[in-house]
């Protein structure tokens, strides 16, 4: 089998936004980070301190700096947009995109204001398409998140939205583009709640999750895709979703917040057995 290495990303969310804040953070995760080697780490955090964070690790940090998300259109009357020409000037390397919080909230007439409800999708699979193509064309290395709600797991629908969310992602994404993504499983209701999913099942859906990349593409492009998992991922329960044969990594949100345990997880997907 194809060997990958695992990827260990810190979704900061919008947390450590002053510059004070994030390089604090940055330093501290770089300093514990200096004996680790074997594992890919990229830490995300706001935009305002994207410039700031990337002077703190110079040109040939072995730490990557993500983006939490981006806009497809390179330039023009997009109010508040950030697009992808612009993130890697900033000297980003990977991109989120599609996350639940976006997906979910954001980009809608009448947003849903009620914490937990999910029901106006305003990031679609559509414009997840547009952004991961976007970002593609200038070098950067989406991160899509996909992942099921509470309601649609309950329906038995996690699959059939699995399928359909990578499918929408990568309409137009060619065999060659395909070693520049990564894949997020999240789900929805395991994200910032403390639940996790046990780690068969996250390991069963990152599978089916493969099994698509396989049929729209090819069985070597599928072995080589890295899937993270993604929802209340921390040092304790870490190592037991890392060495499942499907999870390549995590995206990690509040657990990225502290510099100990963000550590501790990208060691424990360090010291997997090979
Ligand atoms: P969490 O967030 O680790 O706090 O659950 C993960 C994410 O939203 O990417």
């Amino acid at each position: 089998m194809t060997k990958r290495t695992p990827l260990i990303a810190g979704n900061w969310k919008m947390n450590k936004g002053t510059v004070a804040e994030a390089t604090a953070l940055l330093s501290d995760v770089i300093d514990k980070m200096a004996s680790v080697s074997g594992v890919e780490v990229a830490v995300c955090p706001p935009f305002t301190v994207l410039h700031a964070l990337k002077a703190v690790l110079g040109e040939n940090s072995p730490i990557a700096l993500g983006a939490q998300d981006v806009y497809w259109k390179s330039a023009g009357a997009y109010t508040g947009q950030v697009s992808a020409e612009m993130l890697a000037d900033a000297g980003v390397s990977y991109v989120l995109i599609g996350h639940s919080e976006r997906r979910g909230r954001f980009g809608v007439a009448e947003p849903d204001f009620t914490e937990g409800v999910l029901k106006y999708f305003g990031e679609t699979d559509s414009t997840v398409n547009r952004k991961t193509v976007a970002a593609l064309a200038a070098s950067l290395k989406p991160i899509v998140c996909v992942g099921e709600t509470l309601h649609e797991r309950e329906k038995n629908d996690t699959d059939g939205i699995i399928r359909a969310q990578v499918e929408g992602a990568l309409d137009g994404v060619s065999v060659a583009q395909m070693a520049q993504i990564v894949f997020a499983y999240e789900p929805v209701w395991a994200i910032g709640t403390g639940k996790t999913c046990t780690s068969d099942e996250a390991d069963r859906v990152c599978g089916v999750l493969r099994a698509t990349v396989s049929d729209l593409y090819d069985a070597e492009t599928s072995g080589a895709v890295r899937i993270l998992y993604g929802g209340s991922m921390k040092p304790d329960n870490a190592s037991e979703l890392l060495v499942q044969p499907n999870i390549d990594g995590g995206l990690i949100g509040g657990a990225s917040l502290k510099a100990g345990d963000f550590v501790s997880i990208a060691v424990a997907a360090a010291s997997l057995p090979s």
